[in-house]
Parts: C-alpha cells; structure tokens; sequence
C-alpha cells in the first residue's frame, strides 16, 4: 500500500510517538514533542549512532573501508557559546535565508522554497503552462524556476538558441537555464518585469523582493538587554568540537586521524517549518568531526560517506527509498573538494523528490583556520577590521593555534576534516515512514482484516518483547510477570499486558513495532514453554520459558 503521510501522523500520535508541541494552547509552529514510544525511538536511534560511530572504533582495530584503525571520543558542549564563534564560523553573516512576504496575506516563503509553488497560468503559452516565477540564484532578481516546466526549458532552448548560443539536444536544463540567464542579461533585458503573485490561491497578492533573513534565535546573557550581551543559540552542534579541539587534544591520548563526536539540540528559526518533524526550528544533530592529514583527507571522506550511507541501510532504509548523492562541483562550499548528502524520498515529497537525512562534507582545514586566524578573505574590507587601542587588527579568530604536531614525524599541520553531520530528528522520521506498512491478516475469527505494521529494526523498536498471559487466571499472570521481569532484568525493554483477546494484542503490539510477543498459557505450567510470536514473519515458536532472555538477545545481536 502506498505511504501517506497523514496516516503515518496520525498514527505517530494516537500512539504515543509524536505530538504538537504546547498541543492545548493551539501548538507552537515547528516545534514537536515526542510521546513514550517516541522518545524511546529516538533513544534507540541516537544509541545506534552512538554505538556505531563512536563506540565501535578504537586504535586497535581497522575497520572495513577505513585507511588505519583510529579513535574516536565525544563531547558535550553548551548551547549558547561565545558570539565571536558564529562570526567566525560565518553563521553571524552568512546562516541566513531569502525569504519574501506577501503584501495581502502577509504570508513569508523561504524563495527557494517558492521555485515551484509559484505558479500560475501562463497565457502567453497556452492553458496547460503552469510557470514557475522565483528568485534566480546569484542575480538578485525573480525569473522563472529553472525547475519549471518542460515548457521552460524548450522556451529558453529557444530563447537561447534565438541568442545565438548554440545547444545541443539533450543538453541538462540547467546548462540550458544557466546559459539562458546569461543571454538575458547579456541583452539586457531583466527578468524581473512581472510583478511576483501569492503562492497562496486563495490570496494572489504581490511579493516583497527577496530579503535576507538569519536563522539564528537570539537572546541575551545577564539581566541587561544589550548589544553587548546578546548571544545565540546554536544553529548546528558542530562548532563545540571545534572550539574544543586544543582541550581534547590536549587531555586525551587522541593522534591524528581522530574524530570527536557530539549528539546535541540545535536550532534554527527557520521561515517556513514544515513536513512534520523534517525542517522544525528545534532539532536534534548527530555529527561527527573526523580530523585528518590533508594527505589522506580524500580517502577518509570517502570511508565515511560509505560508512554513513550503510548505516541506514542496515538499520532498515535499503531499497529505492535511499540515496547518496555527491554533490555537482558547482554545489561544493569554496573550501570542500567534496559533499555528498544521504537522502530519502519521504511520502510528503513528489514522485522522485529526495529529503536530506545528512550530509558528510570534506570540510579542508576551513573551520579550524577560521578559528585560529579569523576569516581574511579577498571580499573582506580592510576598513571594517576592528583595531585594537594601539591601532592594530584585532584578531577576528582566537588568535590560538590549532595546528597538531605529529609527534612521530615531528610534522606541524592543521587537520583537514570530515564532518559526517546527521539529524536525528529527521533520521527518526524516516525509519517511521519506511517502517509503516499495511498488510492483510486474518482476525480471532479467521476474517481477513487490515493489519498495521511498523516494521522498525529490532535494534530501533521502541519495545522488544511484549509478554501476555493469554487468559487472567490459572496462574498464567504470575509466570508471565515472572518472565517480563526476567527480560527487563536483563535490559530488554520489555511490556506486560493482560486485557482482551489475544489477537487484538498482537495487533496492538504491531501497530508499534514490537518485534516479538511472548505468551504464557495453559501447557506453560505442565511442560515449562511458552510461544513466542515473531512481528514480521508471523511465525509461532514454542520454546522453553527459561530461554525467552537468552533466544531474545540472540535476535537482537543477529
Ligand atoms: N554542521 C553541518 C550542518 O549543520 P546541515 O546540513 O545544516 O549541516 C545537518 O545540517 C543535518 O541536520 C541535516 O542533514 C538534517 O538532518 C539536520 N537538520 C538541519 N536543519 C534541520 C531542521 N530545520 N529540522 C530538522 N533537522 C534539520
């Protein structure tokens, strides 16, 4: 059956995994609490992570696909840091989005969310031409999408071949584009002639020019509102590790290769929140910042993209659903030789629409650099440095050095860096979707019925093991709470439930993705077993009681 959405939220909260956030005073937009089932789901994800990336590598081990064997430690850092860090990262002048209002309903888009929601009909071309009219990157000006319709691309094929650029058949559109908007202004003519409609149907009212907006939430520090004590919340969890990357090195027994791992809320205020939990303004970020020799950066940055791409498929995202995706050269930041995103097409999307899940980037020595020296680039005005009381250029860096020394080869260099950087949230979201299916089984009368499923990994499912007693007397409740408690015991997060017919809390356990079911009931007492009920293949085992924890684990590890 096809996912929708709206069955996978509404499921999400009648079951407890996710629900708006402030739900009883009309919600707060792009904010998202989650339930029991969630939050344990989220717990699972983030370990998993945890586990894999953290955990599982020491020095004394190479792993499949990695150069050397390496260490890996992690931090936890505070949200709010010094505001010279977010100069310095670029995030004071550079975190922000376009976005436009709208004049009438006093609505705001993020523009480049706009490129195809513009749309309206275009009668120049006939009643089929829906065109898409948005902000063209790099121009400063509206121009139509150059994820517009066929239509577009044949019309600017023509225009640019009536430009005299020559294109040949099959060219990509956006060559087609890019050289288009280049005849344009070569001719001078603009793009911006026609005034920019409400993506809003009901509103159609004129849009603001596109005006910058900076994601980071503000607030202030002390009693005192000024400009002196503002601060930020962080917009990524990143720059904790880079600002801590002398004291790790200092206080641990980490050589370079090494990696420092965070797990931490970030936000961001984004224009348009939407997708449930996909794009919120509060988020949960799982990176990773892998240093390395410049040398041996490239080969890093592939092992973790690798290493990143199979984790979710080992936990469940294989199939057509998932992508990795490099990055085009005209994509990369100036300082990254390479990007590439993990991507999932999630229902919400159009048919062959993918959604980032995370993206690695091989990050050079940027971040460290801007760090220890301040961002002196070739756009920067000497006359906006800031000088200090004798005259001179106040560092916009530290000023510290965050170079390493090998102490083998007595080389000085500043690490080159891979920064696999997740979202958990988003992660979580994902698992959900791909987890939900609907299949037909029959009932306790033998009647086909539709039967929910949440198909999560048995690593990621809120609840292992639900144990029921299958009638509430003869015993059966005792010995079924003495095998839930066995199995929480042995840190199995375990459910015991004792109500209704059997099938019905089969199907309970389902529609949460409980992986198995354990049943006490009338032969447990003469010969000791139980049944154990499997979510996927729905076969049913009888086994010895006294090996539920130990035939439990064994699946888990498998
Ligand atoms: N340090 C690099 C960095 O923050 P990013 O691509 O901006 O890179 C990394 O964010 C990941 O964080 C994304 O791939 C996504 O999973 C998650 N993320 C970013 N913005 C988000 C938002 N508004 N809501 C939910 N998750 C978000």
């Amino acid at each position: 059956m096809a996912r929708s959405m709206d069955e996978i939220v509404s499921l999400c909260k009648r079951r407890g995994f996710i629900f708006q956030n402030s739900e009883i005073y009309g919600g707060q937009n792009g904010f998202w609490d989650y339930g029991p089932l969630g939050a344990e789901l989220k717990r699972n994800v983030r370990e998993a992570w945890y586990h894999d990336m953290v955990r599982s590598h020491d020095e004394l081990s190479v792993p499949r696909g990695a150069p050397q064997a390496f260490q890996m430690v992690s931090v936890e850092t505070s949200i709010i840091m010094h505001p010279q860090v977010w100069k310095c990262s670029g995030h004071y002048d550079l975190f922000a989005d376009m976005m436009v209002d709208c004049h009438t309903c006093k609505g705001r888009w993020r523009v480049d969310h706009l490129r195809l929601k513009v749309a309206f009909g275009g009668q120049e071309h006939g009643e089929t031409a829906l065109l898409a009219w948005a902000y063209v990157p790099g121009t400063d000006s509206f121009g139509w999408s150059r994820n517009a319709a066929k239509l577009l691309r044949q019309e600017a094929a023509r225009r640019t071949h009536d430009a005299g650029i020559p294109v040949s058949p099959g060219e990509p559109a956006d060559a087609v584009w890019s050289e288009y908007v280049e005849a344009l202004h070569a001719s001078g003519e603009s793009l911006s002639d026609r005034p920019v409609r409400c993506p809003n149907r009901d509103c159609r009212g004129e849009l603001t020019e596109p005006r910058e907006f900076n994601l980071m939430f503000e607030t202030h520090t002390g009693a005192i509102r000024t400009d002196e004590n503002k601060a930020f919340l962080r917009p990524e969890t990143a720059q904790g590790i880079f600002v801590n990357f002398r004291n790790v090195c200092d206080s641990t027994r980490v050589k370079v290769p090494f990696g420092i791992a965070q797990v931490g809320k970030s936000f961001r205020n984004e224009i348009t929140p939407r997708n449930f939990t996909f794009r919120s303004r509060e988020f949960e970020q799982m990176e990773i910042e892998f240093f390395c020799h410049p040398d041996s950066s490239q080969d890093w940055y592939r092992y973790w993209r690798d290493r990143r791409m199979n984790w979710y498929v080992d936990l469940g995202l294989a199939g057509e659903r998932l992508q990795l995706r490099e990055h085009a050269p005209d994509e990369l930041s100036h300082y990254s030789t390479g990007t590439a995103d993990v991507e999932y097409a999630f229902p919400f999307l159009d048919a062959g629409e993918f959604g980032e899940l995370e993206g690695v980037a091989h990050r050079g020595d940027f971040d460290l650099r801007s760090h220890m020296e301040g961002k002196l680039d070739e756009n920067t005005d000497p006359l906006e440095l800031e000088l200090d009381a004798d005259g001179k250029p106040k560092w916009r860096g530290s000023g510290k050095d965050l170079s390493y020394r090998d102490n083998q080869s007595g080389e000085r260099f500043v690490p080159h860096v891979i920064e696999p950087s997740a979202g958990a949230d988003r992660a979580t979201l994902a698992f959900i979707c791909e987890a939900w299916c609907v299949d037909e089984q029959p009932d306790d009368k033998g009647n086909l019925k539709p039967r929910t499923v949440m198909q999560f990994h048995p690593r990621l499912a809120p609840i292992k093991v639900a144990v029921f007693p299958l009638i509430k007397k003869e015993g059966m409740p005792e010995k079924a709470i003495e095998v839930y408690r066995e199995l929480t015991s042995a840190g199995i997060s375990a459910f015991y439930h004792q109500q209704g017919a059997i099938g019905r809390r089969y199907r309970g356990q389902d529609e949460i993705g409980t992986p198995w079911c354990v049943t006490i009931d009338g032969d447990t007492a003469t010969d000791g077993t139980v049944t154990l009920r499997d979510r996927d293949s729905l076969e049913q085992l009888r086994i010895p009681a006294k090996h539920v924890v130990d035939e439990i684990q064994r699946r888990l590890k498998s």
